[in-house]
């Protein structure tokens, strides 16, 4: 295993669109392996893939202390209510502002080996599962908010 450095905000790979795991083969794991890593050293609670530079669409989050999800390829299949929390991101390093997302999501993910599965998430965890899969799209929390804007305008990046 190995830490990769973090893709941080104005570097434009961050909006690019992941594509879909297609090969669920060894380096799949390691880059899953690598990622938690990277998230456990950066005190993060989530990651994508392409915030260590792969165009891939894989995340990890904590569920729970030292409890760690792999979602690969996800569709979100339910979304209800909303919720609104402080936020933030590995890629925006010192900046955090109140994001409105769903307060329940439902998906479907495959796990390292290619294996389907159903998730649900509630508040929190429901925050990340979303924040992360507008990552594989090349969005940021910073485009939903006026902070957020505000932020991106004043460190002349996108
Ligand atoms: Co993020």
């Amino acid at each position: 295993m190995a830490i990769r450095k973090i893709v941080e905000i104005g570097n434009p790979t961050l909006r690019k669109k992941s594509k879909p795991v297609v090969d669920f083969d060894d380096s799949l794991g390691e880059l899953l392996d690598d990622m938690k890593q990277t998230m456990i050293e950066t005190n993060g609670v989530g990651i994508s893939a392409v915030q260590v530079g792969v165009l891939r669409r894989a995340f990890i989050i904590e569920t729970d202390t030292d409890k760690y999800l792999e979602v690969i390829n996800p569709v979100i299949l339910e979304t209800r209510g909303k919720t609104c929390d402080k936020e933030g991101c590995l890629s925006i390093p010192g900046f955090y502002t109140k994001v409105e997302r769903p307060q329940y999501v439902k998906i479907e993910a495959q796990d390292r080996h290619g294996k389907k599965y159903q998730y649900e998430a509630e508040d929190y965890l429901a925050k990340a599962v979303c924040h992360e899969n507008d990552h594989l799209n090349g969005v940021l929390f910073v485009d939903y908010t006026k902070e957020g804007r505000e932020y991106k305008k004043k460190k002349g990046v996108e």
